[in-house]
């Protein structure tokens, strides 16, 4: 087997090279021959210094995932950092892409750190359910203030180089050619005095921080992950140990939570958002040029949609109706793009640049040059069928032409054009330039080149990909649409929407039911509702209380009453939503009883896992762990719970974690 670490003798600097595609992971072998080159280059007295770099795309990007949870295999990550941090002469880390969880303690062990301005840098264990275990919460908040480490090690988000240089985290960055910077410094390094390693200093500033108000944040805001609260005690235990003590403890806190059955679910999430889409990547079909891509309507979707493609490099043509609408197109991704300024997402060079990209006209000749259309008008399917018979007649033969629908049939929109294999559903989620999910929707006769034009903008975009085949919802709304419906059984059957959102909640989604259907408006699934009321079985239950409300003009936030009343500024429980409720038990003539929260999440479980069993046999999702990909991604599932799917096959453990997030 090829060796995944190598190492060169250059004028007395030892550079030592760690080549384990994808990502250099630290898996077992690596590191063992790492250590082994530790020892070498300690007994040869000729070197002065080493240089620790990767080569491909990125700096260690973190221990091998597929290790974790199981028994740990000698050398541990501990053993050979403490081989650095104790060799005779000094280590300089090189680093390039991202430097991420136990990339970055290795990192740290070394005696300085210099980076490529592009680095990123962080310690993303949070995000798998754990805190880092080799050193992370201790050695960090000695190299910078522990107000920065606090944010690192318990937000689990990588910092940039810049931001890494200002803190301390890195001490010198550079432009071009990383290796002859870092070995430059490394020379420099080898005639100075070692200083003394990490653990040998004092923690920086922890007295600044308030260890309680942070307390209280992370708890609110970690919805029952229990690695942020973890991650903090695990800082914390810096003010009370000496360095080596708190070291062990981290360790073992470590050990303990890669076990968890959090980590676990954290774990699946990971490889299942790679694996996602992955069907897509086996088409032998050469995609749609993406640089020049068209949109059709500019309302809130359409902008959203224009607004994401020009962050990711292309020239955005958009058709709206009349230069009015146009303008107001222009406006709206004006805007977007301010927003994504002001929250950070981008600077305002990016957003500068991605408007020069932008050219909304009411002239449909302007599409022409594009290689896909993606139109985003009302969700009508007259209206769009109108669209679709239009663009086909315009675009060239080889144009992929892509509806952006959440409901409606991309087989009936596909035949009004000559040639349907160039037609795909691309499902957004609103703001489609801020979620992370699209549903990649196969039709009837979508080809290959229609369907690897999808995956490659997915790609484009950064979105996690998911592939449906074509039904009323597609994965997601179908599954929300069957839970919501439940919900609603609920309420004539004796619970309220209040209770149900906070069973929701406690069990760790960001919102419940009720409060989300407020905040995206109940219009659009009442218009479904009565579109497709005449195929209705009319032997099977309907709950009429949403159609009651919405015939009452209470749509939700944006008429300041919906399933709860906005009209004070905050959210309030609302008589008049209970009124219609119990009216509505009444004519219905049910039998009302108390709900307990569990009885609640294990109703909307089964129902989402129900309802994902049919999409399975049905062939509308490719897998189970897609389809909890898709409730990660999209609808607020949490994510430390693995989605629906992954909780049905570990059912024991279901009923467990609810009764842990409730004591
Ligand atoms: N261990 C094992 N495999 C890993 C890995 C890790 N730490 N990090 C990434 N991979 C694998 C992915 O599963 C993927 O494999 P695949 O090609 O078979 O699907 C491959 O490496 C590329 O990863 P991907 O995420 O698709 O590439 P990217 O360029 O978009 O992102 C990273 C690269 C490193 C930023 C991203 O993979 C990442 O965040 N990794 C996890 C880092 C982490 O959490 N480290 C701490 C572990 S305790």
């Amino acid at each position: 087997m090829a060796s995944l670490v190598g190492c060169e003798l250059r004028d007395g600097i030892a550079i030592v090279t760690i080549d384990a595609p994808p990502v250099n992971a630290l898996g077992q072998s690596v590191r063992a021959e790492l250590l082994a080159h530790i020892q070498e280059i300690e007994g040869r007295a000729d070197i002065r210094a080493a240089v620790l770099r990767c080569a491909g795309r990125t700096f260690v990007a973190g221990a091998d995932i597929n290790e974790l949870g199981k028994p740990p295999l000698s050398p541990v990550l501990p053993e050979v950092l403490e081989a650095i941090e104790a060799a005779r002469i000094p280590w300089l880390a090189a680093i390039h892409g991202t430097a991420l969880g136990g990339g970055l303690e290795l990192a740290l062990a070394c005696t300085t750190r210099i980076a490529d301005n592009k680095a990123k840098f962080g310690l993303p264990e949070v995000t798998l359910g754990m805190i880092p275990g080799a050193g992370g919460t201790v050695r960090l908040p000695r190299l910078i203030p522990m107000s920065e480490a606090v944010e690192i090690v318990t937000g689990g988000k990588p910092v940039t180089a810049p931001h890494a240089l200002a803190i301390g985290l890195v001490d010198r960055l550079c432009e071009t050619d990383l290796l002859s910077a870092a070995i430059a410094f490394a020379t420099e390094l080898a005639g100075e005095l070692k200083p003394a390693s990490l653990l040998d200093r004092p923690c920086r500033g922890a007295e600044e921080v308030d260890w309680q108000g942070k307390a209280v944040a992370i708890r609110a805001k970690a919805r029952g992950a229990e690695a942020p609260m973890e991650a903090l005690d695990a800082l914390k235990e810096n003010l009370e140990l000496p360095a080596r003590e708190a070291l062990k403890k981290e360790r073992q806190r470590f050990l303990r939570m890669a076990a968890s059955e959090q980590a676990a679910a954290l774990r699946y999430a990971f490889f299942s958002e790679r694996n996602a889409g992955r069907s897509l990547t086996s088409i032998d079909s050469v995609p749609a040029d993406l640089w020049r891509i068209g949109v059709v309507g500019g309302g809130t979707m359409g902008a959203g949609i224009a607004t994401a493609l020009l962050l990711s490099g292309s020239e955005v043509r958009l058709l709206e109706r009349d230069t009015a609408a146009a303008e107001a197109a222009t406006a709206r991704v004006k805007d977007m793009l301010d927003a994504s300024v002001a929250r950070g997402a981008v600077s305002r060079d990016a957003a500068g640049n991605a408007i020069d990209r932008f050219f909304a006209s009411p002239d449909e000749a302007e599409l022409i040059s594009c290689g896909l259309v993606i139109e985003a008008v009302f969700e009508d399917m007259d209206v769009k069928r109108g669209v679709f018979a239009r663009l086909d007649a315009i675009m060239p033969k080889d144009a992929v032409l892509a509806t952006n629908t959440s409901y409606l049939d991309v087989n009936v929109l596909a035949e009004t054009t000559i040639n349907p294999a160039r037609v795909l559903g691309l499902h957004f989620f609103a703001p489609a330039h801020v979620m992370k999910l699209l549903e990649i929707v196969r039709g009837r006769d979508t080809g290959g080149r229609a369907l690897s034009t999808g995956a490659a903008l997915a790609k484009r975009l950064k979105k996690t990909s998911v592939v449906s085949g074509v039904c009323h919802g597609f994965i997601g709304n179908r599954i929300m649409a069957a839970y919501r419906r439940d919900c609603e059984f609920m309420l004539l059957a004796g619970a309220l929407p209040a209770q149900i959102d906070a069973a929701m909640r406690d069990f760790g989604f960001a919102m419940g039911i009720f409060e989300v259907q407020d905040l995206s408006g109940l219009d659009i699934a009442w218009a479904q509702r009565k579109n497709t009321a005449s195929a209705r079985d009319a032997s099977l239950p309907y709950s009429r209380i949403a159609d009651m409300l919405c015939e009452g003009g209470r749509l939700g936030r944006k008429t300041n009453k919906g399933w709860y009343d906005y009209s004070s500024g905050k959210k309030t429980d609302d008589p008049e939503v209970t009124r219609i409720i119990e009216e509505e038990r009444t004519s219905a003539g049910v039998t009302v009883h108390t709900f307990t929260d569990e009885q609640i999440m294990n109703r909307i479980l089964g129902v989402m896992q129900r309802e994902g069993q049919a999409l399975l046999s049905e062939g509308i999702a490719e897998s189970a762990s897609d389809i909890d990909v898709v409730m990660l991604t999209g609808y607020g599932f949490p994510r430390h719970r693995g989605g629906p799917m992954y909780l049905a096959s570990h059912s024991t453990d279901r009923a467990e974690g609810h009764q842990a997030a409730r004591d």
